[in-house]
């Protein structure tokens, strides 16, 4: 059987074993997919390892995302512009790169939320690897504008202008903001701590949908914050899905449907 796993440290976490154990299930593909410990200092070794057993892919998170990029051969153009590396495909002797989570931020605020990003306005909170991963996918969807704010606005100024040639995005300090957004994603690490980016709260209107690519047993304090100024809210468990569906479809040449891996995750969450 084909055999894959997701890399990382701490790995027991993570729920990505049970999502393509589904899509698998779904597709009829015949392949086995495990969590894989890697010690801190050991991520090219274990890589390594698990390729000479056979292995045909990795799903790699926190904190190798940047090993995995160094280690690639080949990198799809969304992964070099991330810096970050999420799915690893062997190819015989090389070692593809790709980065899916822009993409499955994309999918699930256009095809699961509804909310179109052509022509609209987009705040996006952040300039760590979660916000650099999202910006080509989101640029590619031609929005009218892209805002990128940071707490340290200087690195929020350095992702403006490397990706300047890819759409009409800008940086500015949280105070500035101006106007209602269509679209505000958080990608700040805040929610972690059950922080407040610190956003003015003019930026939300009736139709704006606050994203937050963090995703627990309750809302956010930042999807808290914004459903009381009156926006909708999503968080990023259909992101989580919408990315590994694109690994999938990366190493297996077939779409899972997502629907229902998401439904059931939500259900376990809210247990
Ligand atoms: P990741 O790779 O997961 O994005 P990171 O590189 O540590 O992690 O980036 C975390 C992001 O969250 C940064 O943009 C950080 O802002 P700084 O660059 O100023 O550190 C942002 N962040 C973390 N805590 C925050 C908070 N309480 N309020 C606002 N932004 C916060």
């Amino acid at each position: 059987m084909d055999e894959y796993v997701v890399i990382g440290n701490p790995i027991a976490h993570s729920k990505s074993p049970e999502i393509h154990a589904q899509f698998a299930a779904q597709t009829g593909q015949s392949l086995h997919y495990e969590r894989l410990l890697a010690p801190l200092h050991g991520f090219t070794v274990a890589v390594q390892v698990f390729r000479r057993r056979g292995g045909r892919g990795a799903n790699v998170t926190v904190p190798f995302k940047l090993e995995a990029h160094a280690l690639a051969d080949q990198l799809t153009e969304r992964a070099r512009l991330a810096g970050a590396v999420n799915t690893l495909k062997f190819e015989g002797g090389r070692i593809l790169g790709d980065n899916t989570d822009g993409a499955g931020l994309v999918t699930d605020i256009m095809v699961n939320a509804g909310q179109a990003l052509a022509g609209r306005r987009v705040l996006l909170l952040g300039a760590g690897g979660a916000s650099r991963g999202a910006l080509l996918p989101l640029l590619q969807q031609r929005p009218a504008q892209l805002v990128i704010v940071n707490r340290t606005q200087s690195r929020a100024d350095e992702l403006a202008q490397q990706f300047a040639e890819y759409g009409p995005i800008t940086s500015a300090a949280y105070a500035e903001l101006g106007g209602v957004f269509d679209v505000i994603i958080n990608a700040t690490s805040a929610s972690l701590s059950d922080d407040l980016p610190p956003l003015p709260v003019s930026v939300y209107g009736g139709e704006t949908l606050a994203y937050d690519m963090m995703y627990g047993r309750q809302p956010t304090v930042f999807m808290q914050s914004a459903q009381q100024h009156g926006a909708s809210v999503r968080d990023g468990l259909g992101m989580l899905v919408e990315q590994a569906a694109e690994a999938f479809q990366l190493w297996r040449g077939v779409r899972p449907a997502t629907a229902e891996v998401f439904a059931s995750l939500r259900q376990q969450l809210s247990q």
